[in-house]
């Protein structure tokens, strides 16, 4: 069972920003989306785009490199040229502390 990762403090991440983290060698993306906090791989599913690094809206964030979108709070690919979704992780708040976890492989 993989462990759960603390990847910022509470307030540490802006509303309508986010912070990339290193959990287990796999980049993270970590959003605050209206002061609810969501977990997604930061890897588009076109060609490896850097999500983390494109413009968020709303809910949604749009690959910097060929303007797919993706849902932030599911990980699904919402446009071209991206169809498949990035994988989305469990996030939790434990002690003021933003966590999340890859479970993928367990
Ligand atoms: S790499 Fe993201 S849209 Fe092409």
């Amino acid at each position: 069972m993989a462990d759960w990762v603390t990847v910022a403090a509470v307030g540490e991440i802006a509303t309508g920003s986010c912070k990339v983290a290193d959990v287990d060698g796999v980049a993270i993306a970590v959003f605050n989306i209206g002061g609810e906090y969501f977990a997604i791989e930061d890897v588009c599913t076109h060609d490896g785009g850097e999500l983390a690094s494109g413009h968020i809206d709303g809910d949604q964030v749009v690959c910097p490199r060929h303007g797919a979108r993706f849902c932030v709070r599911t990980g699904d690919a919402l446009s071209a040229p991206a169809y498949e979704p990035t994988a989305k992780f469990p996030l939790r708040i434990e002690g003021g502390q933003i966590q999340v976890r890859d479970e993928r492989w367990d």
